[in-house]
């Protein structure tokens, strides 16, 4: 229920957020750095399924290996997982839409979700959300990360598609998260 506590409450919240200071004039704010994250082999296997639907053709590419490797996580994809990317219906453009698991060299788990569409230039842009228990890998729970992909192999059977990744450098990251 919403009482006057809670009202004051809020504003205590806000309260104690930074203050940013408004520009007299409308410049553009400096762009968030990043840093990157990794770089990704991704093999896929063919296309198992297409399928016209109410939101495009929806495919089914399983995602059956690969490794990553960065300052700070490296380890193997595993083969369970698939891209049920979508062709949109009015425009052509495809759209991957990705989940997976990655296994960190020391033996932590992590499940991946990626999407993000075909660029003007090539490759496509993702945007790519973690999720892990691991204590050590926390932060990757907090961090926002996006991605350029380009396929590096394509055969009769499969893909083997390169992803760079990147988050803002401002993200939480593993020396910044504290557990009570
Ligand atoms: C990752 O996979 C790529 C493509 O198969 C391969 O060239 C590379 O050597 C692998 N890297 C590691 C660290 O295993
Ligand atoms: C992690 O975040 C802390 C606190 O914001 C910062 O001082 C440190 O440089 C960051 N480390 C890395 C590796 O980005």
């Amino acid at each position: 229920m919403f009482t006057l506590s809670t009202l004051k409450n809020s504003l205590l919240a806000l309260s104690c957020l930074p203050l940013i200071s408004l520009p007299a004039i409308a410049t553009s704010p400096p762009s968030p750095a990043l840093t990157f994250l990794y770089t990704a082999y991704v093999e896929c296997d063919g296309n198992l399924m297409r399928s016209e639907g109410p939101y495009g053709t929806r495919m089914t590419i399983p995602i059956v290996g690969g490794n990553f490797t960065g300052p700070h996580l490296s380890g193997t994809i595993l083969n369970v997982g698939a891209d049920w990317g979508v062709v949109d219906p009015q425009t052509k453009i495809f759209s991957a839409d990705t989940r997976y698991n990655l296994r960190t060299n020391d033996g932590e788990g992590i499940f991946i979700r990626t999407s993000g569409p075909t660029s003007p230039s090539g490759p496509l842009h993702l945007r790519l959300i973690f999720e892990t228990g691991s204590r050590k890998y926390y932060w990757l729970n907090h961090i926002i990360a996006i991605g350029t992909l380009t396929p590096v192999k394509l055969t009769a059977t499969g893909s083997t598609l390169r992803i760079d990744a990147w988050n803002m450098a401002s993200d939480w990251n593993s020396t910044s998260v504290i557990f009570d």
